[in-house]
């Protein structure tokens, strides 16, 4: 269920580097989406865009269902953080402000233990109860025992440091999976999975109903769970999206063809600048000579000025380096490009 619609969204760095160019995509209800590109793209920054996290300077996001947000540095977060701070900040909206409350007001009570601070600490029982933060802790259990092998209760106050990268993925993805928000947003959701948590990834994103957006640059996920891939082109005036309907077994065909298109379009539109050119080259000399040719001189001048003002069709864009891997390569230590096999 959910949907998002990204339209023409543009957006600049602060030092005024255009990153993204009138992105435009829409993941539909349902869909897995994969958005690849090269590194520094823009894939993250888009990611924050669509959260709501920073404002595009051109263009709107539209998102239908709860959103639920996976970093692509989850659980890289300060020491001290436990997971319960992970639970929560991957929880929907209304339990994670109750639950997020209902801790500072507890460490608030700590402090001063005052007529204040005991009521705020009574509306925070009451806001989380009533956000279903008592309920949601049953999802948290299930997640638990699922990425931990431990009960919630157990599990809650364990920090992070002590759990690797990957199990710190795998909780995550637990609860946005098992979780109600219907739109997920996954940001590298398969760094530092094993192989067998990429594997479960690729299940689990298949057999849900739920419409998401991932970035990754696994090859073997991108085959196995995307329906959709919308690549992000590093151009001068910013990144541009390119869509391919279909997985990602049919892509590079996809992507060859349109460049093969792209170039063909360009060539014609060479051609006809040269033929109109020597038109207009032509229709002077003999206007020259016979009055009679001027008003088509004319006509032809005019018609090179608006075929020049409208501009030759798009570029293709330039190569580029998808960073795309093989499972088990470390991070950009094998890079794809769309010259090299695949
Ligand atoms: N707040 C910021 N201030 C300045 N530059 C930024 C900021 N955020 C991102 N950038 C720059 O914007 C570019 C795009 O970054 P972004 O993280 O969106 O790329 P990405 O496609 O997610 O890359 P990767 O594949 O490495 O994760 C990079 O050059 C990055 O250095
Ligand atoms: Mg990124």
């Amino acid at each position: 269920m959910g949907y998002i619609d990204i339209a023409a969204v543009s957006y600049a760095l602060p030092d005024g580097r255009p990153l993204l160019d009138e992105v435009s995509f829409r993941v539909g209800e349902g869909s897995t989406t994969a958005l690849i590109g090269q590194n520094g793209g823009g894939k993250t920054t888009l990611l924050r865009i669509v959260r709501g996290e920073i404002a595009p300077h051109g263009g709107v996001v539209s998102i239908d269902g709860g959103l639920g947000v996976m970093d692509q540095f989850v659980g890289h977060g300060a020491a001290g953080q436990t997971v319960h701070d992970l639970l929560i900040s991957v929880a929907p909206d209304r339990v994670r402000r109750a639950a997020r409350e209902l801790e500072d007001a507890e460490a608030a009570i700590i402090e001063h233990d005052d007529l204040d601070t005991q009521m705020r600490y009574a509306g925070a029982l009451a806001d989380y109860a009533e956000a279903g933060g008592y309920e949601y802790e049953t999802v948290w259990d299930t997640c638990t025992a699922a990425a931990l092998g431990i009960p919630f209760s157990r599990a809650r106050f364990r920090e992070l440091t002590t759990l690797s990268g990957g199990e710190q993925k795998r909780l995550a993805l637990e609860a946005l999976l098992r979780g109600p928000d219907q739109v997920l947003l996954l940001d590298e959701p398969d760094n530092y999975l094993d192989v067998p948590g990429k594997r479960w990834l690729e299940e689990r994103l298949r057999e849900t109903p739920k419409t998401v957006l991932l970035v990754s640059h696994d090859r073997e996920l991108l085959a196995r769970a995307a329906d959709r891939i919308a690549t992000l082109e590093v151009g001068g005036a910013g990144s541009t999206a390119w869509v391919h309907g279909g997985g990602f077994g049919t892509y590079h065909r996809a992507r060859d063809e349109r460049m093969a298109r792209l170039d063909e379009l360009r060539r014609r539109w060479d051609e006809q600048h040269v033929k109109l050119k020597e038109l207009v080259a032509t229709l002077k000399v003999k206007a020259t000579a016979n009055d009679s040719f001027t008003s088509r001189y004319r006509a032809a001048q005019t018609r090179l000025r608006k075929f020049e003002e409208a501009g030759p069709p798009q570029e293709r864009p330039p190569e580029q380096d998808l960073a795309l891997r093989l499972r088990g390569a470390r991070t950009g230590s094998a890079p794809w490009s769309p010259s090299s096999s695949n």
